[in-house]
């Protein structure tokens, strides 16, 4: 073994995450490999990310000790297939699947085998290095593997632990939640258009007021009312839109939603 990480799959989120790494200083490029099926996507991978590529997963398994598992939901089996025979007790396999807990890829390596596994769950913004990564592990993991994984994760965003039966939750607050926020963004775009905005400018007033927001809470660490009731003055603007968002269900309609994103995440395992 001579290289530090490998990736099975390299796809948006490895690549994503490849590039958190290497901005990061973590590793340099040449010490990554990564397999893809496709002479195409090999020499992308090869041409924007300067890693070392293979179209063999087991070629991933003899080279790293930490293996990256990156690939769609569907294809887990057949990687697993090829992968479990060589997968070795000291090796960490780390492994970003949605849906699928630490116990199946245990089943699938076999009860004799003593496999380290940990599991994480990024969401889109780690595509620019502002993710948030929810991380557990089996009980084989060491402390120095669990440091080195989040190390790892924090490369492209903020990382907690969190204990894999929140995984569901974590999926309907960061990492199916993206999709909500954009839904935000798009619907105060599209009033300030009525309002007379270009739309360009509509969708930066928006998404910046968004961004500043977040950073507002994270940093301040005020309570979210605490900061909502400082924008809203006496008899003024802010008030009434508050109360027609209350009239339409605004809240509730969120907690609905992120619940039928948890439960639908249960129903996927
Ligand atoms: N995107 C998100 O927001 C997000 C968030 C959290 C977790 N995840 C998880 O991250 C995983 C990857 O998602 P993604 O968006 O990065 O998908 P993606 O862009 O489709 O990347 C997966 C890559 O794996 C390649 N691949 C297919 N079969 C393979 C095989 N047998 N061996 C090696 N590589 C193979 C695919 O090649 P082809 O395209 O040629 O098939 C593709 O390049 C998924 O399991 C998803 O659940 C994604």
């Amino acid at each position: 073994m001579s290289l530090r990480l490998g990736f099975i799959g390299c796809g948006n989120m490895a690549s994503a995450i490849i590039s958190g790494i290497v901005r990061a200083g973590y590793a340099q490029a040449d010490e990554i490999i990564a397999s893809e099926p496709t002479a195409e996507a090999r020499d992308r991978a090869k041409t924007t990310l300067e890693v070392h590529v293979t179209d063999s997963n087991a070629y991933v398994l003899a080279q790293a000790r930490t293996i990256f598992i990156c690939v769609k939901p569907q294809v887990l089996d057949t990687v697993l297939d090829e992968i479990k025979d060589a997968a070795q007790d000291h090796q960490l396999f780390v492994s970003i699947v949605a849906g699928v807990p630490i116990s199946y890829y245990e089943q699938r390596f076999g009860i004799s085998k003593h496999i380290k596994i940990a599991r994480l769950m990024p969401n889109t913004p780690a595509l620019i290095g502002d993710g948030m990564t929810a991380v557990c592990t089996n009980s084989l993991v060491t402390q120095g593997d669990l440091q080195e994984v989040l190390s790892i994760v924090r490369s492209f965003g903020e990382a907690e632990v969190v204990p894999e039966h929140l995984f569901d939750t974590v999926t309907a607050v960061s990492g199916s939640s993206p999709a909500y926020i954009f839904m935000l963004i798009e619907a105060m775009a599209d009033a300030a258009v009525a309002g007379g905005m270009p739309r360009a400018q509509a969708y930066r007033f928006a998404a910046q007021t968004v961004r500043g927001s977040a950073q507002l809470v994270l940093s301040s660490g005020r309570h979210p009312a605490d900061l909502k009731d400082m924008v809203c003055s006496p008899a003024g603007t802010t008030i009434a839109a508050v109360r027609v968002l209350e009239e339409k269900g605004f809240r509730s309609a969120v907690m609905d939603a992120m619940e039928a994103c948890r439960i639908r995440s249960e129903e996927l395992h």
